[in-house]
């Protein structure tokens, strides 16, 4: 671990995680410890490496970091069995402001319980995560259905909204909602909803169950594909089938857009939030601690305070933030 500083009297120090990477799968007992500059990927690369039957419910990108995603919740393809990351911690060893190491049982029970939701950065450093693994089959089943916005999948969209709540534990659908290049009418721009989904178990019973719950769907034996669930990692990742595990050890991160893309891509969000804004929780109206929205408020530099925090603290931490 290194610490930067720049002065005798630093306002705060950068700590490089990128030592803390190792990862402790006992599958005998079905738990691990996780560094937290460790990432998803690695995370379950190492799983796979030793089990076909063990998971772990987090974010479905592989180059997210530990740190963040488990402090803050961490949620993916197996959140509806599972619930979230932090969900399935069940120790931690945390340095606080004092320099004391801390475990579960010499931190409390509400510090332990602040740093699976909470984020991190308020309370300490936490250094590695003792997590529970999950089962999962040996074979899961995945499909992908993209469908052209028109009439017929507005209704799709909505039918999905009440649908895909209520259905069986072990599945899961999410949609995907971007826009695309129609080649038939001179590369027009057109609207794609795809719906993307894990099964925990075989295509026949993921079949069943579609044409019992979501039969306007249409799902199809041959859009299903049975594969272990490490596989579906890369799946939901992008990657094509029979891609090598070793991918998920990639520690490379491609940022593509410049400033004017990414301020073009903010505006379009907040297009979206205004619009959506009818439609979202409200009073108060709170946000995912995991996608920071800075148009929520800030800390401004050097002259903050809990009172000036306060505006946004509420709406990621509600009740828990305290003046
Ligand atoms: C490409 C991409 C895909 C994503 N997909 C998902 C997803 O599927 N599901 C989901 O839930 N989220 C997802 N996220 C959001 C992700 O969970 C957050 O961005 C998370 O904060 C990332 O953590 P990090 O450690 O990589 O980031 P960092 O920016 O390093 O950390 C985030 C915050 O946590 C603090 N922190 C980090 N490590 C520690 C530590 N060890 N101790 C104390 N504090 C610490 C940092 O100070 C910072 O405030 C995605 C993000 C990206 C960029
Ligand atoms: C750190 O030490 C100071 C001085 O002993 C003490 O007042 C404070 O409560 C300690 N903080 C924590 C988080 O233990
Ligand atoms: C790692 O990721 C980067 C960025 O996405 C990519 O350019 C590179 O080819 C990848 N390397 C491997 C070995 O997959
Ligand atoms: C912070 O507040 C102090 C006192 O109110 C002021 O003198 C100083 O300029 C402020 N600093 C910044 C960076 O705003």
């Amino acid at each position: 671990m290194r610490a930067y500083h720049t002065s005798a009297k630093p306002p705060f120090i950068i700590i490089d995680l990128v030592n803390l990477q190792s990862i402790h799968i006992k599958v005998d007992d079905e738990t691990a410890w996780v560094q937290s500059g460790a990432t998803l990927g690695e995370l379950y690369y190492s799983i796979a490496k030793k089990s076909g039957i063990h998971g772990f419910p987090a974010g479905i990108c592989p180059s997210v970091g530990i740190g963040g995603h488990f402090s803050g919740g961490g949620f993916g393809t197996m959140v509806r069995k599972y619930g979230l990351a932090a969900d399935n911690v069940i120790d931690a060893c945390l340095v606080d402001v004092n320099g004391s190491i801390l475990d579960r049982e010499t931190m409390g029970e509400d510090l332990f319980w602040a740093i699976r939701g909470g984020g991190g950065a308020s309370f300490g450093v936490i250094v590695s995560w003792k997590i529970k693994l999950v089962r999962v089959p040996p074979v899961v089943s995945v499909f992908n259905i993209d469908k052209k916005l028109d009439q017929r999948t507005t209704e799709l969209v909505h039918r999905w909204q009440y649908v895909a709540q209520q259905l069986h534990k072990d599945l899961f659908i999410r949609l995907v909602i971007q826009d695309v290049n129609e080649v038939t009418k001179g590369q027009k721009k057109t609207l794609q909803v795809s719906f993307n989904s894990l099964f925990l178990g075989t295509a026949d019973e993921l079949l069943s169950l579609m044409h019992n719950r979501f039969p306007e769907l249409g799902l199809q034996a041959e859009t299903c594909t049975e594969m272990s669930w490490i596989e579906s990692v890369l799946y939901f990742a992008g990657y094509p089938r029979g891609q090598s595990l070793d991918v998920l050890l990639n520690r490379t991160v491609q940022y593509k857009n410049g400033v004017r893309a990414s301020n073009r891509h903010i505006h379009w969000m907040r297009m979206l939030y205004s619009y959506m804004k009818q439609y979202v929780s409200h009073s108060p109206r709170a946000a995912y601690l995991n996608y920071r929205d800075l148009d929520l408020g800030t800390n401004q530099q050097a002259n903050t305070s809990n009172l000036k925090a306060k505006v946004w603290g509420k709406k990621y931490f509600k009740g828990n933030f305290k003046v």
